[in-house]
């Protein structure tokens, strides 16, 4: 657990180590008769052959994983899975994330920067101590622009903020690049839609089997049906249809956080965050 609720696993798999590039997610199973999840490869290291995973403990399957201990096995790892993040010369690009989108933006950030962009990397969080990995994001970063809810580090704000962020950026911003929950990309391309500036976001959804086959993942994006496995993750946040997007993501909230909640003290479940209220 690097921050409360927030999980870093590095696994060995050589094969996708070799091939994974920025953008790419892996389909795993943490137990054999368990659920299949898609993840997004954070890291890797080809040469020692892993990849490097930063997930939310959001129910049954990501707790599951949470529990494993250092050394365990993985019934499934697929991947790389999904289109590749376009990368290319743009000029200034604007990424931005939150929760394990900090993570994910990470080798987005610095293969733009290995293109030879300037990369501007904004990250958000409720507050400062559920932020991670800044130093590695600031290696691969021109600038960090730093929001907290609670204002305990960075700017007091969120994604809400980000007009402001747009207009004392001096240079003209070519490219945004948004990964975190859906709501923070949602409102990241509501954001920068005025300014008719690309947004592009990486689409959480439910996933089988991650390769086209099952239909699960299905999302409409330009009043197109696409697959978010196959034809993305990564979208034009401009045109999804969120609404759609945020029900079929509801679809087995219950069946998902249950298992969870009535296995363990509600307390246990927060991880070791830091009293809200102290006691005097
Ligand atoms: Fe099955 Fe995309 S996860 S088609």
């Amino acid at each position: 657990m690097i921050v409360p609720n927030l999980h870093q696993i590095t696994v060995e798999a050589p094969d996708v180590a070799a091939a994974v590039e920025a953008g790419q997610f892996v389909i795993i199973r943490p137990v054999e008769d368990g659920e299949r999840i898609p993840l997004t490869v954070s890291d890797w290291d080809r040469e020692n052959g892993t990849i490097t995973i930063v997930f939310m403990n959001v129910g049954k399957t990501t707790d599951t994983l949470s529990s494993l201990t250092k050394g365990s096995s993985l019934s499934t790892v697929v991947g790389p899975l999904g289109k590749t993040m376009d990368i290319d010369h743009y000029g200034t690009v604007l990424c931005i994330g939150g929760c394990y989108g900090i993570a994910s933006i990470y080798p987005i950030a610095r293969a733009l920067k290995q293109n030879g962009n300037s990369v501007i990397t904004m990250v958000e969080a409720r507050s400062g101590y559920l932020l991670y990995w800044l130093d590695k994001l600031r290696n691969v970063s021109d600038r960090m622009v730093i929001f907290t809810r609670d204002g305990s580090k960075g700017s007091k704000g969120h994604i809400n903020r980000l007009p402001e962020v747009l207009s004392a950026i001096k240079t003209p911003i070519n490219r945004v690049i948004v990964n975190g929950c859906n709501y923070l990309m949602m409102r990241g391309s509501q954001e920068t839609r005025p300014y008719q500036i690309p947004t592009i976001v990486s689409l959480n959804t439910l996933m089988i089997d991650g390769t086209g086959m099952c239909g699960v993942c299905r999302v409409t994006v330009d009043s197109k049906t696409k697959f978010a496995c196959v034809d993305g993750p990564h979208f034009d946040g401009h045109t999804v249809d969120w609404e759609e997007l945020a029900q079929r993501r509801k679809a087995y909230l219950k069946e998902e956080v249950l298992p969870v909640m009535s296995s363990r003290p509600y307390h246990t479940q927060l991880g070791n965050r830091p009293p809200i209220i102290s006691q005097t």
